[in-house]
């Protein structure tokens, strides 16, 4: 795919798209069935880069990956996964480095988890604190410990309480799976619930886990075994929907869906900040089938906190929805952001600039003052770093206002490789 693509505005957009298999569950499918015994299969598993480098590290693993045009079947090794010597590259992704990391801290050894110049930016004390508790030794650069990171694994880990610090599902994520392997149980509790796909998958494994919500938190308790050999069934990403469900909305003549979506309530908090926009927005279904819809509307600015969107991942695209808004949006408490692929903070703040509107922060929140609808945008330019979700929420705006020039776009790969043609097969 080329790197840059200059996006033209379109009059009409019609029809219904099948976004890739859920990122989340498609890293997770690969993990707990390369630590089954035997074969699984997954159908449905995300076509993005990311997942392709989660499926080589456990190749290198032992695993065995066997790929067919609509199904992939991995074989877990009998006596577990063994170390690798060769270093262990997770590419652009975040969740492969981190919930490898809790992997490899139950498999006695050294192993090396590296990744892109994205990557190696991004925070690794997160997981490194907890499973240095369990008995692991996780050495990364620095006082965040940024990669690439030095895992030596124990096969005499031990389950620990663990109340994690920030609001992220990669590292309760990271404690469990170590706790798969470690002596006793392992407890996690976070403060505000994130997407549950791995608690909900281990259970599906006949794991022996239990969730208990408190208030807008939840504690979860896991016994170790090991996961069992199943047939996967990956659900359609929500967060990939959300781009097209407001280019359904802020375009001036669009009725779109997308559907096959993974609509669980974690995921799908987005679709309630749109909602309060005055957006025409409706997600039906049941939980592993929903359908999310939307059409072209006239959107009033909100205020979004950053815990109705847990992992914050749609927040991208909701500030192009809040440039095409009347009125100042306030996006809150939206730290997080800053440590994603990119400086989503900043790059968020910049493409609502570049589309015309005025933005400003104070410490984690930010503003963006909308010009009333995405036909006042102006065309722009925007490097995305490497950072897919830019790539989709720029051309969005693009799309629906007066094009733009996105340079960086070969990125989509990591997690969305056809998006540029799904954007194309709605025209
Ligand atoms: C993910 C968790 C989120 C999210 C990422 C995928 C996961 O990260 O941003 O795209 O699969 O667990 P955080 O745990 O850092 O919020």
């Amino acid at each position: 795919m080329s790197d840059v693509i200059e996006v033209t505005s379109v009059r009409t957009l019609r029809g219904v798209v099948r976004v890739p298999g859920d990122k989340s569950a498609s890293h997770r499918a690969l993990m707990l069935s390369a630590l089954a015994d035997g074969t699984s299969t997954v159908t449905g598993l995300s076509s993005g880069l990311d997942v392709r480098s989660t499926a080589s590290i456990l190749t290198a693993l032992g695993a065995r990956v066997d790929e067919t045009s609509d199904l992939v079947a991995v074989t877990g090794p009998v006596a577990g996964l063994a170390p690798s010597p060769m270093d262990l590259d997770c590419g652009n992704s975040g969740t492969t480095m981190r919930l490898m990391a809790g992997i490899l801290g139950g498999v006695a050894g050294r192993h090396t988890l590296t990744g892109d110049s994205s990557l190696l930016t991004r925070p690794m004390d997160r997981v490194a604190t907890p499973l240095a508790l369990m008995g692991a030794v996780v050495q990364g650069h620095g006082p965040r410990a940024h990669g690439p990171l030095v895992v030596t694994g124990s096969s005499a880990l031990r389950g620990i309480d663990y109340h994690v610090p920030v609001s992220s599902a990669q590292v309760k994520s990271a404690v469990l799976l170590a706790g798969l392997s470690a002596s006793g149980h392992t407890n996690v509790a976070e403060d505000v619930r994130t997407r549950s796909t791995t608690e909900d998958m281990l259970r599906h494994a006949g794991v022996t886990i239990h969730s208990v919500d408190q208030g807008p938190g939840r504690t979860v308790t896991l016994t170790p075994g090991r996961p069992a050999v199943l047939d996967w069934v990956v659900p359609g990403d929500p967060s990939q929907a959300a781009f097209f469900a407001v280019l359904g909305l802020i375009h001036p003549d669009a009725e779109l869906a997308v559907s096959g979506l993974d609509g669980s309530p974690e995921r799908v908090g987005f679709v309630a900040v749109l909602e309060r926009m005055g957006a025409t927005v409706s997600l039906v279904g049941e939980r592993t089938a929903t359908t999310l819809r939307s059409s072209s509307s006239d959107l009033v600015a909100t205020e979004v906190f950053a815990r109705e969107i847990p992992s914050v991942d749609e927040v991208p695209i909701l500030c192009v929805a809040a440039a095409a808004a009347t009125g100042v949006s306030s996006f809150r408490m939206m730290g997080e952001l800053r440590i994603k692929e990119s400086d989503r903070f900043a790059a968020s703040m910049a493409l609502a600039h570049a589309l015309g509107c005025a933005v400003w922060s104070e410490g984690d929140d930010f503003f963006i003052e909308g010009v009333g609808s995405a036909t006042a945008f102006q065309r722009f330019e925007l490097a995305a770093g490497l950072d897919h979700r830019m790539v989709m929420a720029a051309a969005v705006a693009a799309t629906s206002g007066a094009g733009g020039v996105i340079y960086g776009t070969s990125t989509v790969s990591t997690s969305y490789p056809g998006f540029f043609d799904d954007l194309a097969s709605l025209q």
